[in-house]
Formats: C-alpha cells, structure tokens, sequence
C-alpha cells in the first residue's frame, strides 16, 4: 500500500551555482515522510545549507524538482509553502527592545495573526522551550542557550509540518545544544512534523536515531 504524501521530496534535483563550473547536486533524490527526521553532515563547503535553500525555494534546480507535499516549490509557490515550514538558523537576532514573549508574539505578527491568538501561541511556545518565566525578560539578559530557545519559539510558533534547521546548535556548548535537539525531537513526535537539522556533532546525530545523510568534499 502507498504511504502518504511525502512532506519533502527531491526528484533527481541538479544544482549549480552561477559561475561555478561543477554542479553542487546530481540527480539528488530523497523523500521525508511525516514523523521523520534527517539529519545532514558534512564538511564545509560540502553543500548543506545550499540543500537546505534547496528546500525552502531559496535557490532552484537546474533540472529535477523540489515537493512540498506533492506541491512542487517554484518561485510562486515558495510563499505559501513556507507557511508549512519553520526555518530555524544558527543565530535568531532576537530584537533586542522587545521582551522574549514580545519577540516570539513577532514571529505570528509576521503571519498575519490577531493579536490575542499570537500571544496564546507564543505561550504554549514558550512552555514547550521551557522559557515561561522569562517571558518579561529582554533578550540581552538572558544565557545564549536561552536566547536560541526564544528563537526556536518563535521560528515554531506556528506549529509548521516541516522544520528545516540549519546548525540550531552551532554556537552552543554541549549541554545547550543537546537541550535544543530533545526540543526538535519533542515537538518532531507531538506535532509529526518532518525535521531537516544540519550539524557538525556526531554526537547529536547518534543521539536522535533518525535518518542520516552525508554528503562528500567535493
Ligand atoms: N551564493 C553562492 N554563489 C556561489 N557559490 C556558492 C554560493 N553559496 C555557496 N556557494 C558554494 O557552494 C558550496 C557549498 O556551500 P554551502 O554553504 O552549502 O556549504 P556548507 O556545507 O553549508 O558549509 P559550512 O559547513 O561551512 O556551513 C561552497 O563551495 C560554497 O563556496
Ligand atoms: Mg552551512
């Protein structure tokens, strides 16, 4: 029996940059499935966080096609297909006037939603990174660990089918960073999201038993 829709899916997908001779991607193909995650390592320079822009229609194939839930990305339908995605980043600029749950609220701003339903949401978001207390903090006063969860909240605070992260964890020590991906993991199996994380940590990988892909040095 066929399995669902794929939340993700690259068929055969060629990429290359302008002026670069040599194509980043050949004939890439993968397809993720609600409730899965992969995680992406790989040297610097090996094409990540191009894969990554891949998948969020930042950059397009030369030839084969990026899907969204059977919904092939161009540069017309990248809008409302985000509306699907969380992009997560390896540093948030949190704005520094606003309180954590005023920054969050920001994040439903950005999407048009009333006010009153913002705040509930970012609420629950705050809980679910274990930041409540701190809601009436600025973000200069708070650890880097705790500013990254404050922009987890609010890259997440519309609950999205698919989260693609590109090195969340990238300026945090151990203990923060592995606190960031139980986040990812928890929210992966409460929502059955698909999740995409670029790291360089082995450890985390090991640790969240999900799919792996390496790409190579070229
Ligand atoms: N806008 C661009 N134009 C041309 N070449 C680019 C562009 N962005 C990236 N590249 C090249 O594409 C290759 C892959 O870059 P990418 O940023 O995807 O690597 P990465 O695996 O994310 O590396 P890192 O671990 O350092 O973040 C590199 O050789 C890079 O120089
Ligand atoms: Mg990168």
């Amino acid at each position: 029996m066929d399995r669902e829709v794929p939340l993700l899916e690259l068929e055969k997908v060629t990429f290359t940059y302008p002026g670069q001779e040599k194509p980043l991607f050949v004939d890439l193909s993968l397809r993720l499935y609600q409730g899965q995650w992969l995680s992406i390592t790989g040297p610097s320079g090996s094409g990540k966080t191009s894969l990554l822009r891949l998948m969020y229609g930042a950059v397009f194939p030369a030839k084969g096609t990026v899907k969204i839930l059977g919904r092939a990305l161009d540069r017309k339908s990248r809008y409302p297909l985000r509306r699907q995605m969380g992009l997560v980043f390896q540093s948030f600029e949190l704005l520094p006037q606003k309180t954590v749950l005023e920054n969050v609220v920001y994040g439903a701003e950005i999407l048009g939603w009333p006010p009153k339903v913002a705040r509930e949401k970012a609420l629950q978001r705050l809980e679910d990174v274990g930041l409540l207390d701190l809601k009436d903090r600025r973000p200069g006063t708070l650890s880097g660990g705790e500013q990254q969860r404050v922009g987890l909240a609010r890259a997440l605070i519309h609950e999205p089918r698919l989260i693609l992260a590109d090195e969340p964890t990238g300026n945090l020590d151990p203990a923060n960073a592995r606190r960031v991906w139980e986040i990812l993991w928890e929210l992966k199996e409460r929502w059955k999201a698909g999740v995409v994380v670029v790291t360089h940590s082995k450890d985390l990988v090991a640790w969240s038993k999900g799919l792996h892909l390496e790409l190579g040095k070229l």
